[in-house]
């Protein structure tokens, strides 16, 4: 066995898992499940409690997608991310991966610092920082279709160019 290789495709496939899993329980669950809570006024255990553990997750399952991503990529890790033709698709899904990875760490994670009230902020910041959070949330879930085919175009060429 080739066992950089081997390793890194298990905990690629791992990390994403979780961070993608991840992403979607924020879009298809939390998010819906807050604004109800909210309602009633029942929001206060999902933002202390459950928010910042799946953050944490989150956040760090990113990190890890992305590191065994690049060591997976070895010495085509250029040739990738300059998209020349002999690595395009996996090149097309490293660049979404990796804007995936910088809004989650430059714009949500801040922001839900903000909003979840673990970093001091005023009302109207915290209000804006809920709503930044929530809408880059929404363009990586969208980003997260398209990187996940080319994801397995780049692994499958056969089976996605005939080649
Ligand atoms: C956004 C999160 C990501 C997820 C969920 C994800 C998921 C996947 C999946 C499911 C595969 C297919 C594995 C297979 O069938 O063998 C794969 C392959 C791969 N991914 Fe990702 N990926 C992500 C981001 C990235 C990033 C940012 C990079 C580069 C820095 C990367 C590099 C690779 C490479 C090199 C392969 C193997 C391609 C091959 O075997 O030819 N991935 N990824």
């Amino acid at each position: 066995m080739n066992w950089v290789p081997a390793l890194a495709r298990w905990l690629h496939i791992l990390a994403g898992i979780m961070w993608l899993g991840l992403l979607f329980y924020f879009n298809f669950v939390q998010v819906p499940a807050l604004r109800a809570a909210q309602a009633d006024g029942t929001a206060a255990g999902i933002a202390k409690h459950v928010a910042p553990r799946a953050l944490w997750w989150f956040r760090w399952a990113a990190v890890v997608t992305w590191l065994a991503g690049a060591a997976l990529l070895g010495k085509d890790f250029a040739s990738a991310f300059a998209l020349e033709k002999s690595h395009l698709a996996i090149g097309v899904g490293a660049w979404l991966g990796t804007i995936m990875l910088a809004n989650v760490w430059l714009v949500i994670w801040p922001a839900q610092q903000k909003a979840l009230g673990l970093v001091a902020a005023s009302d109207a910041a915290r209000e804006a920082a809920r709503r930044r959070a929530f809408l880059v949330s929404r363009v990586n879930l969208a980003l997260a279709f398209p990187m996940l085919f080319f994801m397995a175009a780049g692994a499958h060429t056969a089976v996605y160019f005939g080649r």
